[in-house]
């Protein structure tokens, strides 16, 4: 166990015959779906790209992706997830199942929260931030399952925002007034000809501080 974090890496170079099995993507996208999210409001989406013009568009327009992996997974964010939203209402009552009273309380606790807590209340782009925060606990926890699964990843945040909206909102994928792309990730195999710089570090007592 130890091991596998201490060896992990951005996977740089794929193997472009690299392949991983249906089910271990399909639990990675389990655990994609599973992860936890503030006040659980799951601000997200997930776009499996297969289409093979998607891919290569998609390449294009971010220069931090890599080409020749197996799996390619853009993590949408919701705009407006704010306590009023139609959003909020129906996760608390479809998904979580809230009605009545229960409902108007959580409604409340989370409105009082995006007053004066996290001040987001009115501003869409706090807003929005906030729902991409969570998006980084989806992509923690694939790229963590992936090394357990001893599969190949990169993360990937080197991608215009604007492009990369753009081409998905042309192709009817997303409504841009909804969602926003905040992350790729990727999997596959890596290029074993290919040389992956060891990781590098700083040492634990230089970021870890125990308090007594
Ligand atoms: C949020 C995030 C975005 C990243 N974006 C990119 C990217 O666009 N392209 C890339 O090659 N690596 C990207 N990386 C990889 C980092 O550069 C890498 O994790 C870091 O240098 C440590 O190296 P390691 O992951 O190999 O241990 C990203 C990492 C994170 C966590």
């Amino acid at each position: 166990m130890d091991e596998t974090f201490a060896t992990r890496f951005t996977c740089k170079r794929y193997d472009p015959e690299g392949r991983i099995p249906d089910e271990d993507f399909a639990l990675l996208l389990d655990v994609a779906r599973r992860s936890p999210s503030s006040f659980g409001l799951e601000p997200w989406r997930f776009l499996v790209v297969e289409n093979e013009g998607l891919r290569e568009d998609l390449l294009e327009v971010a220069w931090g992706a890599k080409k020749n992996a197996d799996r390619t997974v853009v993590i949408l964010s919701r705009k407006g997830a704010s306590a009023d939203s139609d959003f909020v209402e129906r996760t608390l009552r479809e998904v979580q199942g809230a009605e009545g009273e229960a409902l108007s309380q959580r409604r409340d606790f989370l409105a009082a929260f995006q007053r004066n807590d996290l001040p987001m209340e009115g501003d869409d782009d706090r807003l929005l931030e906030w729902a991409a925060r969570q998006a980084y606990i989806v992509l923690g926890n694939m790229l963590t399952s992936a090394a357990l699964l001893g599969i190949d990843s990169t993360p990937v945040e080197g991608f215009s925002v604007a492009k990369l909206t753009a081409l998905l909102a042309d192709r009817g994928l997303i409504d841009p007034d909804e969602y926003v792309p905040t992350l790729i990730v990727q999997f596959g195999r890596k290029d074993a000809s290919h040389f992956e710089p060891v990781q590098r570090r700083r040492k634990a007592q230089d970021v870890i501080q125990v308090v007594k």
